[in-house]
């Protein structure tokens, strides 16, 4: 049968190839676990694909063209959380059929997640040279947001794709302590949990994060570590 032109555009003989197929799968659920990984290579591929192109638009002063890529990229991210979701149908004994194949091959190897995690704090440069450009300081921007709404807007785009980003990151601990559990060692030898706990303190625009503890502190509201007793036993060294 000749290909149709659907099948030569979208390359879905090599896409569809890109899976073992079933008579070599370790256990019926390693498909899903083979596409659901792949698929979220594919969007975290198209999150770059359009921040990098963020970059020049926001240089440009074109910001409601970067408006609309940042909400394209919560929506991907919004996917990638979601089919998250999809592996919770998988019971822990079959992932560990599963776990067999991966070698010591994990998820900290994810080319798609370890480039995000590298872009992703580059958006600041081209972001602070705008507010430079207009003159606003980024305290200033949250102190008064309706004086510069576009300023505002891309603030709080930024600051949902770290959200975002952050949300990803724990939902998937979620779903790792439902499956193998935290207290384990995972493929590479470090403790799950502990691992993965580090990678949630991590923030793209810690500015951003900042600035909100600032704008309580002109609010009158005292900001610090010792403002507030935290009531559990040793809350106050954490
Ligand atoms: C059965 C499901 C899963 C299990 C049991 C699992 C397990 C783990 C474990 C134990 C780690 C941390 C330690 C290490 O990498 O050695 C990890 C990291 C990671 N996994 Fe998964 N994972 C699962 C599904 C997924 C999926 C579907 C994705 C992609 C969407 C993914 C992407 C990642 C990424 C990006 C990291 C690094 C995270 C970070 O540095 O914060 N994992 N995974």
């Amino acid at each position: 049968m000749p290909k149709t032109d659907y099948e030569k555009y979208l390359n879905t003989d090599t896409l569809l190839s890109l899976q073992k197929p079933a008579d070599a799968l370790a256990c019926h659920d390693e498909l899903q676990f083979q596409i659901v990984h792949q698929v979220a290579e594919l969007w975290m591929k198209l999150i770059l694909h359009e921040l990098a192109h963020v970059k020049t638009l926001v240089a440009k002063d074109r910001l409601i063209e970067a408006h609309v890529l940042f909400t394209r990229c919560s929506q991907i991210l919004n996917l990638l959380s979601d089919q998250l979701r999809v592996l919770n149908t998988m019971s822990p004994s079959e992932y560990h059929k599963v776990r067999t194949q991966l070698g010591r091959g994990s998820g900290q190897e994810s080319p798609g997640f370890n480039r995000i995690l590298e872009a992703g704090p580059t958006l600041w440069a081209p972001y602070k040279a705008l507010l430079d450009r207009r003159k606003v300081s980024i305290e200033e921007l949250h102190d008064d947001p309706e004086k510069h709404p576009e300023l505002f807007l891309l603030a709080e785009d930024l600051f949902g794709l770290d959200e975002q980003f952050i949300n990803f990151r724990y939902l998937h601990l979620q779903l790792v302590k439902r499956i193998i559990g935290g207290d384990v060692p995972s493929l590479k030898g470090v403790h799950a949990e502990k691992y993965l706990m580090h990678g949630l303190a991590n923030q793209f625009f810690p500015e951003l994060w900042a600035v909100r503890n600032e704008i309580s502190r002109r609010r009158g509201i005292p900001v610090g570590a010792k403002s507030g007793l935290c009531p559990y036993p040793h809350g106050d060294q954490h």
